[in-house]
């Protein structure tokens, strides 16, 4: 049975530019059931990065109504958007963000420190979370003696080890060469099929086209939303 984990309704995001007001979202209504793999897409500049935000907590809608996992973002404080962003939600960026001079099982420990997990717990699960990547043998290592793709795996770690509602990655292979960015893609999809929502950001269709479900940002608008074949019947 389909349960919403995502509802979005008359989502605005707008900006004042001088005078000018910036619609960077503009309406949009979206709903993303709990095992979606979901990917939005869109040129530069409309409305994607904003759209992130909104869905990841980092930012409130100027108006609309958010609700996650069934509780109300847009009524939360920055105190409670921290604990439901901990929480719910594991974050992916493109350039991955890994502290440097900490080793890998440190840097995916990180967040479940802040969830203030005890130690020997946070071991635990950290280790186990480098183990999904393939990656555990290598827990020692700092970030910098890894190839971008591995790195991007101990980020992918990081944002499972607090065991989150959603995967939320913006741009995720956008360093990544072509074969890399496909480990990545393919590692995502083994993780949709073990039950886990995720949401990729991303400007390049050959990324959208490996999720199930394709939505299309124009100009902080949503102009396409569909199954990914109806979307690839359109390109
Ligand atoms: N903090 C901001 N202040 C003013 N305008 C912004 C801000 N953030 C984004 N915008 C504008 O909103 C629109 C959408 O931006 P963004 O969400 O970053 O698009 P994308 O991620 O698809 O490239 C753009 O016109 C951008 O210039
Ligand atoms: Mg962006």
């Amino acid at each position: 049975m389909a349960e919403p984990l995502i509802q979005l309704s008359h989502i605005y995001k707008i900006y004042m530019m001088g005078d000018e007001e910036v619609r960077a979202n503009d309406d949009i209504s979206l709903t993303i059931d709990r095992g979606e793999f979901v990917a939005i897409v869109g040129k530069s500049g409309s409305g994607k990065s904003t759209l992130m935000n909104i869905i990841g907590a980092l930012d409130v809608a100027t108006d609309g109504e958010y609700i996650l996992g069934g509780e109300d973002v847009g009524e939360m404080s920055d105190n409670q958007l921290a604990e439901i962003r901990n929480k719910m939600i594991g974050f992916v960026f493109q350039q991955y963000n890994l502290l440097p001079k900490l080793n890998l099982l440190e840097n995916v420990e990180l967040p479940l420190l802040y969830a203030g997990v005890g130690t020997a717990e946070r071991r635990e699960r950290a280790m186990q979370s480098l183990e999904r990547v393939g990656l555990a043998e290598k827990w020692k290592n700092l970030p910098n003696q890894l190839s971008g793709g591995q790195q991007q795996r101990v980020s992918i770690a990081r944002a499972l080890a607090g065991n989150p509602s959603l995967i939320l990655a913006d741009e995720p292979t956008g360093a990544l060469d072509s074969r890399t960015s496909r480990e990545v893609l393919d590692f995502f999809k083994k993780l949709n099929d073990e039950g886990n929502t995720i949401i990729i950001i991303t400007h390049d269709n050959s990324i959208a086209l490996e999720a199930r479900r394709v939505v299309r940002i124009h100009d902080g608008k949503i102009n396409f939303d569909g199954d990914v074949k109806d979307y690839a019947a359109i390109l």
